[in-house]
């Protein structure tokens, strides 16, 4: 069976957490939600996502987004881990909840376990997956990246600004987009329907085809 990915509904998992047990649809629900897996506790680069993390956790608050990490070791481990992230990151406040997942059920239904990484006993450890969960508990969008690699928490709010946006108009964002770029009109969208729906305007790229799929505009 594949792994969950986007398009899937978050399944409605029991979990213990920093800030208590609860069922995932019951935090997840009505708001965007960050969900995110590190390999284990008290690892260097781990160490610096989560204090990253914190630091954005306002960014990700005033977008309505929720954060939710995950790391395999016990609650106690993450409690003592946690004053190392806040320590190593000044200024962050590791205000979001993290899951404990010993027996690791919980990464193998949220498709989060690498392959290839295993700890000392042949367990298998999370890779660092990332999953932005919409407001109506669907996947929009899934990293999958290997233990030896951090992930860019810029590039985090960017693709979730584009999912914002893609949700509310109908646009999406061309390679390279940063928030205040111009964003691209859908190919589902007449011409006719574009001057109802962007009355700010668009332009239409004259391209050797002639044809004018390319059309950019500025949403808010
Ligand atoms: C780390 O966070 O640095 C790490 C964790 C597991 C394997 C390799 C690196």
């Amino acid at each position: 069976m594949p792994g969950l990915t986007i398009g899937d509904t978050i399944p409605d998992l029991q979990v213990q957490t920093t800030h208590g047990n609860f069922k995932l649809h019951d935090f997840f629900s009505g708001s965007w939600t960050i969900l995110f897996s590190h390999p284990g506790d008290f690892t260097p680069v781990c160490t610096t996502e989560l204090g990253k993390m914190a630091k954005f956790s306002e960014e990700f608050s005033r977008r309505g987004v929720k954060l939710l990490g995950l790391s395999c070791d016990d609650l106690n481990s993450h409690e003592e881990w946690i004053k190392d992230i806040e320590a190593y990151t000044p200024g962050a406040k590791v205000n979001y909840p993290i899951i404990s997942d010993p027996t690791r059920e919980i990464i193998k239904q949220l498709n989060m376990v690498d392959p290839a990484e295993k700890d000392s006993n042949g367990t298998p450890l999370p890779s660092r997956a990332l999953h932005i969960v919409g407001p109506d508990l669907t996947i929009m969008l899934s990293f999958l990246y290997p233990a030896s690699t951090g992930r860019n928490m810029e590039e985090v709010v960017r693709v979730l600004e584009s999912l914002q946006k893609a949700s509310k108009y109908k646009v999406a964002t061309p390679a390279d987009w940063k928030p205040g770029d111009p964003v691209v009109i859908s190919p589902s969208v007449s011409n006719e329907e574009a001057n109802t729906m962007f009355p700010q305007g668009f332009q239409t790229v004259d391209l050797p085809s002639k044809k004018d799929y390319l059309r950019f505009t500025q949403v808010a």
